[in-house]
């Protein structure tokens, strides 16, 4: 047990798939009272909106699902069937809990997803691609998932954006490997937000498997 309470700023400073493990497990029970509903977090709304808007469907694999709050936006906009993968078998449990999943696939994306390959006609993603959690290097093992054609909506913090190559990354699979990229930005946090990222932002990386 860590002696302070989990929060964004441990969240951000994580560096191994062992620590988020240890982070999430302690974060999991009150992640959606003591972060989301706190800090007015939007990121899970913009993101399963963009998806919606894009047209995307289902069968859809949300990724770093947490606790399942990109999941239940979908499921509310009719989005479906949804499974769940995320490190953090605490933060799938509580997903679980909400009757929004069919399935949840324990796995560290940085070892791939282990479900066949063109399983999802989407993919979503909320609040992975962030400080201290992954990098672009995990996007082909979600490209291995996906459907031809299938819809893609990826937040990315767009501070990570710039430090961690995501639009080398982007640039050197588009025309190939994806098209129709777009990158709507979007803020992270809603009016109520206090803290020190309040006024963050994230692009919603936008495109389809080829
Ligand atoms: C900030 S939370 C976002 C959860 C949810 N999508 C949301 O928007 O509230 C980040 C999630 O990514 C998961 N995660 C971090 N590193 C991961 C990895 N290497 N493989 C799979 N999931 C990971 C964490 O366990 C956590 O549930």
């Amino acid at each position: 047990m860590s002696k302070k309470e989990p929060d964004l700023h441990s969240a951000y400073a994580l560096e191994t798939p062992d620590d988020h493990k240890r982070l999430y497990a302690e974060w999991a029970g009150d992640y959606d009272d003591s972060f989301a509903a706190r800090e007015d977090y939007q990121l899970h709304i913009h993101t399963a909106r963009a998806f919606v808007g894009a047209g995307g469907q289902g069968p859809v694999l949300d990724v770093g699902a947490g606790t399942g709050l990109c999941g239940g936006v979908l499921a509310g906009l009719g989005v479906g069937p949804i499974d769940a993968t995320d490190i953090s078998a605490e933060m799938l449990d509580q997903a679980m809990r909400k009757d929004i999943y069919r399935d949840a696939i324990e796995a560290d994306l940085n070892d791939g997803i282990p479900v066949p390959r063109e399983s999802y006609s989407g993919i979503v993603s909320s609040g992975t691609f962030t400080h201290g959690h992954v990098g672009p290097e995990v996007i082909p093992a979600l490209l291995r998932v996906a459907r031809h054609g299938a819809q893609f909506a990826l937040s990315i913090n767009a501070k990570h954006f710039e430090t961690q190559g995501f639009s080398d990354a982007l640039k050197a699979l588009d025309g190939d490997k994806i098209h129709n990229l777009s990158l709507p930005q979007v803020r992270i946090y809603g009016d109520l937000a206090a803290g020190e990222n309040k006024d963050d932002t994230a692009f919603v990386a936008l495109f389809e498997k080829t």
